[in-house]
């Protein structure tokens, strides 16, 4: 009886301390958690559409993993101090101006209508397009002035406001938010102010471009009052952004090159500092390897080869830290 009265005494004990190292590890757990949701940056970013796919394949290009499948608001990174957060286009800005986004990708069209107070960190390159005023293609078009009196459908009100004030049109403006693009055709209005990438939904829908009113682009924005320590985030993003960017474009080359016209070959290279010469086995023959841009690379190809260089391999290039 006594003993199994101690054993159970031993037993209890030792439970209380198990349970008391349990919750400490979970307290742990949760602080290491929160420490670390504090020294996290957040992105906004498109939840759908062209911006969604460009601003994903970046980040993945950055080795920056983001579950593409996990697609809820908020998403945080395995391996890198970001979590991103799906938004819709229109609401980007207002989220990295307030602090709720610490920076965010919108496309310049948008950034410029909301005049949100955030800075731009960089330009991205890429989600390029156009804001265009189109016609009825059938219509004899006499210039900026035949919007006169005339009414335009558009989502972008402020950007249309703006050029007409400098043009000095009087047009009225029917502000839309979706398939603008029809509005001539149903009668709702004479023309029509808005996005032009490939040009496909102008042409569809029987109107023509008539005047570009401005060139845009994904831009990196941020907040204006960030943190040290989300700066510090930041800065190892765009490093990682910019080995990226400078490494697109480029191939890296190596060739077998004739001894005899190694001079001629050097010159016509542009290599980061010159390229790099290896030896071979036949002493008249040695390997090159260089860098070279993608928009001259069939002109220096072709050079290459009227000097005699042969086995020229191509690969391309991931990234490249200069
Ligand atoms: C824009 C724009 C056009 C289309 C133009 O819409 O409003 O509909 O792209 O592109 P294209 O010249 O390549 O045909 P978007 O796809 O951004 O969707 P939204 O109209 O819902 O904003
Ligand atoms: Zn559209």
């Amino acid at each position: 009886m006594l003993v199994t009265f101690k054993f159970i005494l031993i037993w209890a004990q030792n439970y209380t301390i198990y349970c008391t190292i349990e919750i400490f590890c979970v307290i742990l757990q949760h602080f290491f958690k929160i420490i670390r949701l504090l020294y996290m940056l957040r992105i906004a970013v498109q939840s759908k559409g062209r911006l969604f796919d460009d601003t994903m394949n970046l980040l993945s290009e950055a080795d920056i993993k983001v579950s593409a499948t996990k697609r809820t608001l908020l998403v945080q990174s395995s391996n890198f101090p970001l979590e991103v957060l799906y938004l819709r286009d229109d609401d980007i800005p207002q989220s990295v101006a307030s602090g709720v986004a610490d920076i965010g990708v919108v496309g310049e069209n948008e950034f410029v209508e909301r005049g949100e107070d955030a800075e731009v960190i960089s330009r991205l390159g890429f989600s390029k397009c156009r804001l265009s005023l189109a016609i009825p293609k059938e219509i004899n078009y006499t210039g900026p002035k035949w919007f006169d009196g005339k009414k335009i459908a558009t989502s972008y009100p402020n950007i249309l406001r703006r050029f007409m004030q400098e043009q000095g049109i009087n047009a009225e403006i029917h502000v839309i938010t979706g398939s603008v693009e029809i509005s001539p055709g149903i009668g709702l209005a004479d023309g029509i102010f808005d996005i032009v990438s490939s040009g496909s939904t102008l042409v569809s829908n029987n109107l023509r471009e008539v005047e570009v009113v401005m060139q845009s682009e994904a831009l990196l924005i941020g907040h204006k009052g960030m943190d040290a320590e989300k700066h510090a985030i930041l800065e190892q993003m765009l490093f990682r952004f910019k080995a990226v960017k400078d490494a697109e474009d480029k191939k890296y080359v190596r060739m077998n090159a004739p001894k005899a016209h190694l001079n001629e070959i050097i010159s016509v290279l542009p290599g980061l500092k010159s390229p790099t010469i290896i030896p071979l086995a036949d002493d008249d023959w040695c390997s090159v390897h260089a860098v070279l841009d993608q928009k001259r690379f069939w002109e220096i190809i072709g050079k290459l080869k009227e000097m005699g260089a042969q086995g020229i391999l191509v690969t391309p290039i991931e990234k490249m830290i200069l």
